[in-house]
């Protein structure tokens, strides 16, 4: 595939739909520069965009398309709920189906309630920890992407402090932004536990929950030391702050999450991407105390919670399937793919004598150029990326992000890791070779 090509489809269309949609599409996580690329249809390993060109999909919805595209399970149990109805005001028997599965996997979950994105799980468990602690505030780290709600939003793509000019401030990551939410986020540095919790003391009286994603910063590229996640549990403890697990990614790490891998006890779990079988989904899980926030019994809930498509029965049905096929062989074999593609691409840069580094955890990897350590960062902008190789393995038949985020899915199998590996160093030596060409 050629890219960028401006005689291509992709960029007509790019610049045609401009005319009616803003940046040329509806999510700004995807754009990239200079045109978007248009997919006409997927299946299985691979995207099919509007030009023709097939290319190996390692980006997978940002982790949703856990068994690949248009996996034919998933295809038959969302038929079967489509020719059934797909959306009504009642609750459904899939639903029932999703929650038991979920809850009955996971000792933190004893009750589930489903929506439409991890935006707004994120946005619901922060509204059910405010409505069960009575107080106002949240805690997250620096940089940690949480979703788009404005609370979550806050201290998002900045540069990280530096602890000796003084504690991280609130900043706001969209235009517009009130003052009130700023007000209403304390921003704790990445891992640093001496600090953050130093800062969430200050903070102790007023917050209702502390929010982590627990897979780590930059997609699972850097985790967490056991030491953070035991003292966001004391301090939780002694404060009476709830712990919110953010395991909108974290989740695929294996059948109780990463919360299961980690031994941790979060109180509430904000859930989306996998368990919707590639359809919009979210989810706030947690113990039957917190959850009983959303129960109305006699009267009203503490945080009512509507949502037309909330437990949309084809999310439901699809995201059941898909869970139900995740047993602990399947997870280990995903997790192992992680594993190789890390192997695999180490030694890549280990033959090509190249300096860089490869990041990740469970079924996502990395492969960064750095010019510093990248542990001792927590800015999203510490990613030093290769555009040229990036292009080089796009032209080359795989689309990753330009980060150079892997995403597995179980229907990859060890001969990908093979053929990834022979195209990325191909793609190191070819950069080179130009390189040395134009010195
Ligand atoms: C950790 C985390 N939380 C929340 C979200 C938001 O989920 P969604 O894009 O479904 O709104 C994401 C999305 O990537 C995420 O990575």
């Amino acid at each position: 595939m050629k890219y960028p090509n401006t005689d291509s489809q992709s960029a007509g269309l790019f610049a045609e739909a401009q005319r009616v949609l803003t940046d040329g599409g509806s999510r700004s996580t995807i754009r990239i520069a200079p045109y978007s690329i248009y997919v006409r249809s997927a299946e299985g390993k691979y995207i099919t965009d509007v030009d023709g060109n097939r290319l190996f999909d390692f980006n997978n919805n940002y982790t949703a398309m856990l068994h690949g595209h248009a996996h034919p399970t998933l295809v038959e149990a969302a038929v079967e709920q489509i020719k059934k109805g797909t959306g009504y005001s009642f609750g459904s028997e899939a639903e029932f189906a999703l929650a038991d599965l979920i809850c009955g996997r996971v000792d933190n979950f004893d009750k589930i309630r489903f929506m439409n994105s991890g935006s707004e799980a994120v946005m619901k468990a922060i509204k059910a920890a405010r409505a069960y602690t009575g107080r106002p505030k949240i805690a997250k780290c620096e940089n940690a992407y949480h979703g788009s709600y404005d609370f979550a939003e806050v201290s998002l793509g900045v540069q990280p402090t530096n602890l000796n000019e003084g504690d991280p401030q609130s900043q706001a990551y969209s235009e517009g932004t009130p003052q009130g939410v700023l007000d209403n986020v304390v921003v704790i540095p990445f891992d640093d536990v001496a600090a953050a919790r130093r800062i969430l003391e200050e903070h102790s009286s007023e917050l209702a929950g502390v929010l982590v994603d627990p897979i780590g910063a930059l997609m699972a590229r850097i985790p967490y030391t056991d030491e953070f996640f035991a003292m966001i549990s004391e301090f939780c403890e002694s404060s009476g702050a709830l712990f919110i697990a953010d395991e909108v990614i974290a989740f695929r790490a294996g059948l109780d999450g990463t919360q299961g891998d980690r031994g941790l006890k979060p109180h509430l779990t904000t859930l989306g991407k996998i368990i919707g079988g590639g359809f919009p989904v979210g989810a706030v899980a947690g113990s039957a105390d917190v959850m009983s926030v959303f129960e109305a019994g006699e009267g009203k809930a503490k945080l009512p919670h509507g949502g037309t498509y909330n437990a949309n029965p084809v999310s439901m049905a699809a995201g059941f399937a898909s869970m139900k096929m995740m047993d602990a062989e399947a997870f280990s074999h995903l997790n192992g793919l992680g594993d190789a593609f890390r192997r695999g691409c180490a030694e890549v840069l280990k033959l090509t004598d190249a300096e860089g580094q490869i990041h990740g955890q469970y079924s996502i990897f990395s492969i960064t150029f750095a010019e510093s350590d990248l542990n001792d960062a927590s800015a999203r902008g510490a990613v030093y990326r290769s555009s040229g190789l990036h292009q080089y393995m796009v032209q080359n038949g795989y689309w990753m992000s330009p980060g150079m985020l892997g995403v597995c899915s179980t229907i990859m199998g060890m001969s990908d890791v093979d053929q990834f590996c022979t195209t990325l160093q191909s793609g190191i030596e070819t950069i080179r070779e130009k390189r040395s060409d134009a010195a």
